[in-house]
């Protein structure tokens, strides 16, 4: 007898050949290059790598099957999240199945709105104490000073103890070459083969030991001491699993703490210089904002409709999570096309906020497009956390950070457009080559 192969009905796109061979123009410019082909192929299309069929796609139907009505069917295993979980550990984000969903269960009341406004005072003061040292000029780049002072927020938020200049640095060098390396780990496999002759990926394993060893001692630390701290080590270290009424590991809790820097302060400092530059580009936005913050305490400028209406349409417009990756665990269909276990689908979040067909006029910057009937619009093909049960657990926290960082900022400092345009580069995250400003003070 003889089995028949099972046919499937993979979207169009490039044979494993072609994709090797438009490689390099790939790593030139990812955004480009997908955004291209989705013009091409209608906004869904197929590619091989290493073995794996991907479908890329910006359908917002198609993204929320996969990431939330079928999500069971999906998992993020893959290649390069055993590359991640090796070089950052096996928190939240790269975690799977019912170890990821029982840390899952165990932290996301850390996470709830209210637990997150009591990290709010720290937060606040932190923004406040920085913003003095903010340099003015004709010409700043605010991009790298954005993401030191969101490295403080995050530490502050995740200790509140005081950690030397000297700490902060090694934390901050650190986590850039973790993720340099692994982007360098995950684009090229081949240069793998000779990390044990050159050493490499040892180098890369003692910096994230060092960064372990400093979250150890501050752990080690507090399970010395008495009292209530306001931070997320911890609501992680009172947090109790339903089952056993245990609470996690020293490492466990690491790797959860790893993950939160590594997931929350790109992603963050990304976002919040893309406003920055959006804001300085559209002075009404700009002063309305001021005008706002003139008016109302920081606190409840948070939740004002037009300043968040501002950080949607910054967040739509430079989706700095631009895409992520799951994995089927059975064969599975979606419309048209079937597609066996083992594909990897590829939501292309960056592509799908700035279709026309969804959103009008979709490269400008129109917060009106979020406010109706004076509250907050939502939209069913907008995904900036994710969706699901994976989605972000970070954003109530992020959401925070920004309204205060923007109220803080716009009524200290009045910023100019110096005509530079940023360049978009995408690597775990989407960032800007530079976000060059003039910078005034009130
Ligand atoms: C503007 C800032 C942020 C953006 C745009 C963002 C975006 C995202 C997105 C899109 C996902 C889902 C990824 C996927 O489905 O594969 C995600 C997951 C996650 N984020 Fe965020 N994030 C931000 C800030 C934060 C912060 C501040 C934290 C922590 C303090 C955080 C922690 C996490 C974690 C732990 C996950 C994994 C959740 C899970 O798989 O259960 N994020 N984030």
């Amino acid at each position: 007898m003889t089995t028949k192969k099972k046919k499937y009905n993979i979207p169009k796109g490039f044979s494993l050949l072609q994709t090797t061979l438009k490689t390099p123009e790939f790593l030139k410019h990812p955004l480009n290059f997908i955004t291209e082909n989705m013009k091409n192929y209608g906004g869904t299309y197929s590619s091989s790598l290493g073995g794996s069929t991907l479908i890329l796609t910006q359908d917002p139907a198609f993204i929320s099957y996969v990431l939330k009505e079928n999500q069971r069917n999906y998992q993020k295993a893959g290649f390069a999240v055993e590359r991640a979980i090796k070089y950052i550990g096996n928190g939240l984000v790269f975690s799977d199945g019912d170890y990821w969903r029982r840390q899952r269960r165990l932290i996301q009341p850390s996470f709830h709105r209210q637990k997150i406004v009591d990290l709010g005072a720290n937060v606040l003061k932190t923004i406040q104490d920085n913003l003095v040292d903010f340099p003015e000029g004709k010409q700043v780049d605010i991009s790298p000073i954005v993401h030191e002072l969101a490295l403080k927020i995050l530490i502050k938020s995740l200790f509140d103890i005081k950690i030397s200049t000297e700490t902060m640095n090694r934390f901050s060098t650190g986590f850039s070459a973790a993720q340099d390396f692994l982007i360098k780990d995950i684009n090229n496999p081949l240069r793998r083969f000779l990390y044990p002759i050159n050493g490499k990926e040892k180098k890369m394993m003692a910096v994230v030991d060092e960064i372990r060893g400093i979250f150890l001692d501050i752990i080690q630390e507090r399970k010395k001491r008495k009292g209530e701290f306001s931070d997320m080590l911890d609501m992680l270290l009172n947090s109790r699993y339903e089952d056993n009424g245990e609470s996690m590991t020293e490492a466990q809790i690491i790797d959860e703490l790893m993950v939160f820097i590594s997931a929350g302060h790109e992603t963050t400092a990304n976002t919040l210089s893309w406003i920055l530059y959006l804001l300085a580009a559209n002075p009404e936005s700009q002063e309305k904002l001021y005008q706002l913050a003139s008016e109302k305490p920081v606190e409840s400028l948070a939740m004002d409709v037009y300043m968040q209406a501002v950080i949607q349409e910054g967040m739509r417009l430079y989706t700095t999570t631009w895409s992520t990756q799951r994995v089927a665990i059975e064969d599975d269909s979606f419309g048209e096309y079937s597609y066996p276990k083992g594909t990897v689908i590829v939501p292309f979040f960056f592509g799908l906020h700035r279709t026309e067909k969804l959103w009008e006029n979709a490269l400008q910057f129109r917060p009106e497009r979020f406010i109706a009937d004076g509250k907050l619009a939502k939209y069913k093909h907008y995904f900036p956390f994710g969706a699901g049960p994976r989605m972000c657990i970070g954003n109530h926290f992020a959401l925070m950070e920004m309204a205060y960082f923007l109220g803080e900022f716009v009524k200290t400092f009045k910023i100019k457009s110096t005509g530079q345009l940023p360049e978009t580069e995408a690597a775990i995250t989407m960032s800007a080559d530079k976000v060059v400003l003039e910078i005034v003070k009130r």
